[in-house]
């Protein structure tokens, strides 16, 4: 797993794993960074944050961590997003819920991140949702700013359609390498709405979000969720895997060369995930998944 990079313009591990749900892992200092030794052990060295993460706190929890051992910075590369503003007691001067692209937020987002990630550049930078106030030039400008200082090696998007992606791609120089979107079997919009097609297209690579739908691949209680944990289970049993290993194999065997970023700090179920890059699902397996899903044949 270690070194193996995408195929195409993003550098990062096959799988990431990603620190949403930091704040509700309960780890300690100590514990927080042996949990990021190990997924560098497992070759997972991409890190997937945001600013808004835990209200503004995760980037801080993982600065802290590497703050013991900071010749780990060199070994990871480091995700984070900008351009979500949430109310939190964190950022009292916040009082909606909304998207700021405007260039003084973004400069501060990411000099915020950077003071709370406790390192002095960002390996990719994504706008977190597209807004309809994004004013292409102006976050061009300042993205070509940020990069100019250092601050900033790579640029991408996340939930962002393939029009909104090309209208932000027109007016900038560097290449977008990610658009990270929703995908699971309980997520299929993104592999139908042309997004996939358009990463393939232009050398970006999908960075999935919730690739277990947050859990409800196996917790979920309605019809779709049963339906395609039966055909998991099957798969799984047949393969003398599990559940989880199908839905990454499931995620990879898609020829955009999908990143899956896991959301579990649980360090056994990364584990599995990485044992299943080299799980290659049949076509058969992979439309029992698809179908199960959609609840009808193909046409
Ligand atoms: N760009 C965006 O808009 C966006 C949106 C959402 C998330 N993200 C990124 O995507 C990452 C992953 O999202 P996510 O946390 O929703 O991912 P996920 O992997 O789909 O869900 C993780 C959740 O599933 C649970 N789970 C239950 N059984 C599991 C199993 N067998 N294996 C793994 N997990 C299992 C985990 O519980 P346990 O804790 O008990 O393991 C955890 O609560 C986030 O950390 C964040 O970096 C980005």
């Amino acid at each position: 797993m270690r070194h193996q990079y995408h195929p195409l313009g993003f550098e990062g591990s096959r799988i990431a794993q990603g620190f949403w749900r930091c704040l509700e892992w309960g780890m300690s200092p100590a514990e927080r960074l042996g949990f990021i030794e190990a997924c560098l052990d497992l070759g997972v060295t991409t890190f997937d944050h945001a600013d808004i993460y835990g209200k503004y706190q995760c980037e801080s929890l993982f600065g802290e961590a590497l703050a013991l051992k900071p010749a780990l910075r060199d070994k990871m590369e480091i995700v984070t997003k900008c351009g979500v503003l949430l109310p939190a007691e964190r950022r009292p001067e916040i009082g909606l819920h909304r998207y700021d692209y405007r260039s003084k937020h973004i400069i501060e987002s990411v000099d915020a991140s950077l003071a709370a990630l406790q390192c002095d550049y960002i390996d990719t930078l994504l706008l977190h949702r597209p807004s309809p106030l994004l004013d292409a030039d102006e976050v061009a400008q300042t993205l070509d700013h940020l990069f100019t200082l250092g601050k900033v090696k790579h640029f991408g998007v996340s939930n962002f359609s393939a029009a909104q992606f090309d209208l932000l791609q027109s007016r900038l120089d560097a290449p977008l390498v990610v658009n990270q979107v929703e995908l699971s079997p309980l997520a299929l919009e993104h592999f139908k709405d042309g997004t996939l097609e358009h990463a393939q297209q232009h050398a970006v690579t999908p960075m999935a979000w919730s690739p277990f739908a947050g859990g409800a691949v196996f917790s979920g209680e309605d019809d779709k969720a049963e339906r395609i944990r039966s055909v998991l289970q099957a798969i799984a049993n047949s393969r003398n895997v599990t559940m989880d290993q199908v839905v990454i194999a499931w995620l990879l065997r898609h020829p955009s060369g999908i990143c899956p970023v896991m959301g579990s700090g649980k360090i056994e179920r990364l584990e599995r995930a990485v044992d299943a890059t080299r799980l290659l699902l049949s076509d058969d397996d992979w439309f029992r998944i698809w179908i199960a899903s959609q609840g009808h044949p193909v046409p």
